[in-house]
């Protein structure tokens, strides 16, 4: 049975547990490895994503975290040494591999035969970053260009890349998205069994993750999780709470509250000293909603 938030005054502060017989409740199936993060501008979904792969990755897991954000800052996050994240080349700007790829480079022009559906099953081989704990990332670039359609070689590119993404066995896969709803289509969605959805304890953060709910369900992503981050009291919990209940019809399989934490930005830019948990009240609630999204 899964929640409906807005009608449940008493889900669980931290976690409410995911939802039985759905198929959210697969764990170990391909898609349920595969989770997309997204959510309003600012919510804390790079900081997140970055720190649900290095723990993950400490527990003996293989992750692919990949960065499907211009601003590209996953890297940071997740440790990468800077003068190593500032030499990352998205794969959206990437121009010989798009023109092996597709036969064309970016901005050659009309006229030009296009390869559609190039095969991009080497991305992750070839172009992943090893960040610490041995966490591998790619760093795609603007999938909002992508999900928008225009026939063109990068986007080209960006899906088949997707599309081999969501091909992978035996890793946990983490996608970090741009902030809003706009890019997160079918073509961004497609083979990912588990959504978090970000939100701050505000009217316009919990309307974003409504509303990414309603296309996520849409798309058919079986596991929808709420995380409402940067909570700072009681107060901010029953905001939230009080928003969703406006929309009882969006039905998530967990709520989370992550608690506001000055610990995340004096760690910043990367979430390394988050990592012993003992300090960090926000790691501790990390912690738990990562044995949601992977029961053991
Ligand atoms: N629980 C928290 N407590 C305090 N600060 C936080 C918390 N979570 C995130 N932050 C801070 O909030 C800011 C935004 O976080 P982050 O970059 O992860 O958000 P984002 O959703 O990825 O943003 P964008 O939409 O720009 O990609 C950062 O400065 C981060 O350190
Ligand atoms: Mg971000």
């Amino acid at each position: 049975m899964s929640k409906t938030l807005g009608q449940d005054p008493s889900a669980g502060r931290e976690v409410a547990p995911a939802a039985a017989g759905t198929a959210a409740a697969r764990p170990g199936s391909p898609e349920a490895a595969r989770i997309v993060v997204t959510g309003k501008g600012g919510v804390g979904k790079t900081t997140l994503t970055a720190l649900l792969a290095r723990l993950l990755a400490r527990r003996g897991l293989r992750i692919l975290a990949v960065d499907g954000d211009a601003q590209m800052n996953l890297g940071y996050a997740l440790g990468v040494p800077l003068h190593e994240a500032e030499a990352i080349v998205p794969l959206n700007r990437n121009a010989d591999y798009i023109e092996e790829k597709t036969g064309a480079r970016p901005g050659a022009g009309w006229g030009l035969l296009l390869r559609l559906n190039p095969d991009a099953e080497d991305a992750v081989d070839r172009f992943a970053v090893r960040a610490p704990d041995g966490v591998q990332l790619l760093t795609m670039g603007t999938l909002s260009q992508a999900a928008a359609g225009c026939l063109c070689p990068e986007n080209e590119l960006l899906g088949a890349a997707m599309s081999a993404i969501a091909l992978r066995e035996g890793e946990l896969i983490l996608l970090d998205t741009q902030a809003g709803v706009e890019h997160f289509g079918r073509a961004l969605a497609r083979g990912f069994g588990q959504a978090l959805i970000v939100s701050d304890p505000t009217f316009n953060g919990v309307g974003v993750a409504l509303q990414t709910a309603r296309l996520a369900s849409q798309l058919g992503i079986p596991a929808l999780h709420l995380v409402v981050n940067r909570i700072r009291s009681d107060a901010d919990l029953m905001r939230a709470r009080a928003y969703l209940r406006r929309s009882p019809e969006v039905r998530f399989t967990s709520l989370h509250a992550l608690p506001y934490d000055d610990v995340v930005l004096e760690a910043e830019p990367s979430v390394e000293a988050l990592l012993d948990g003992s300090r960090s009240p926000f790691a501790a609630a990390v912690q738990r909603l990562a044995a949601v999204l992977l029961p053991a």
